[in-house]
């Protein structure tokens, strides 16, 4: 069977626990070109975001791919952060390697302005924090847009939200973000916390990274534990659910996730609601579909595929 040609991303994030462990997975399969990582305020400071950044990139032994450090607040919402989930650090847990690279001379919306005028072929753009820096990016480079082949984005639900009740952080962090990407009319997936409730890091999979006989399968073990701590204090969940990898995952194997269409809007206004996404599953509003909207995850299969990305990695750093 021909092997298929790495799918080029550019994996815009807030790391973060689990966006810590998308960039492993990006780094790993052979099926991802990981040509950018851009960073951006969320789980903590724009700079905590970045040298996090730099740092996951250390561990896993990759220099080479260019990190820009993106933007420090949301459009017009008032800063919000996730320190409470991951840390003060926004990776606390495991001591890091101190980075072996500097950040890019370029913001990232200059780097993804860059990379998508240098590249061939159209490139996707994997989202797993708020969506500033692409918002950013369709403001002032709106000729770029051609140039994306899809957005796939962790963020949003089609129930609860986590950071309020009915808002997930990512879009709550930045509601008008979203906005504007919708508005876009770039061809959407989200991954929402209805899919990634389903990607619960169990002790089972822990153990599994536990025993990996290599810094990166230990390191991953401990992420686990800080962010399962902070899930079982603040939402009581045995488990953390580790979101942002799922994006990722869906684009190495495409049967992990099943999708629906559906129109899906993001509340501006609400009082209460506001950053919460509307799925219109049932079509009652009637309007025309506008996004794929993640439903369902093979999770046991979802595991192997993150785990033997994990190992893959250690064991090549050994
Ligand atoms: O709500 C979960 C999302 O917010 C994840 O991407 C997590 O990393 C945080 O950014
Ligand atoms: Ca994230």
């Amino acid at each position: 069977m021909e092997q298929s040609v790495p799918i080029p991303i550019i994996l815009d994030c807030d790391p973060g626990h689990d966006d810590a462990v998308a960039i492993l997975l990006a780094v790993a399969s052979p099926k991802i070109d990981l040509l950018a990582v851009t960073t951006c305020f969320g789980n903590c400071s724009i700079d905590d975001a970045t040298r996090n950044a730099l740092r996951i990139l250390t561990l896993a032994g990759v220099t080479d791919v260019p990190v820009a450090r993106g933007a420090s607040d949301p459009l017009v919402a008032s800063l919000e952060l996730g320190n409470y989930v991951h840390g003060k650090s926004g990776l606390d847990g495991p001591t890091m390697p101190e980075p072996e690279f500097l950040p890019s001379k370029l913001s990232a919306v200059e780097l993804i302005h860059q990379t998508l005028m240098d590249s061939p072929r159209p490139i996707t753009m994997v989202v797993t924090g708020p969506m500033t820096n692409l918002a950013q990016l369709a403001m002032s480079h709106p000729e770029d847009l051609e140039k994306i082949a899809e957005v796939i984005f962790m963020g949003g639900s089609t129930e609860r939200g986590n950071h309020t009740p009915s808002a997930e952080f990512n879009t709550y962090a930045d509601p008008e973000a979203l906005q504007e990407i919708i508005d876009s009319g770039l061809p959407i997936r989200m991954v929402g916390l209805n899919l990634t409730h389903q990607a619960l890091a169990i002790p089972e999979v822990v153990e599994r990274m536990t025993n990996m006989d290599h810094d990166i399968g230990k390191t991953c073990a401990e992420w686990m534990g800080f962010f399962g701590s902070s899930y079982r204090s603040v939402w009581s969940f045995d488990s953390p659910p580790v979101h942002d990898p799922c994006t990722v995952a869906a684009l190495i194997d495409p049967s992990l996730i099943e999708w629906t269409r559906t129109f899906l809007a993001v509340e501006l206004e609400g009082k209460w609601t506001r950053g919460e996404t509307v799925t219109d599953i049932h079509n009652r509003l009637e309007h025309e579909p506008n996004a794929d909207v993640a439903i369902t995850l093979d999770a046991e299969r979802y595991w192997d595929l993150v785990l033997e990305a994990i190992d893959s990695l250690g064991k090549a750093r050994v």
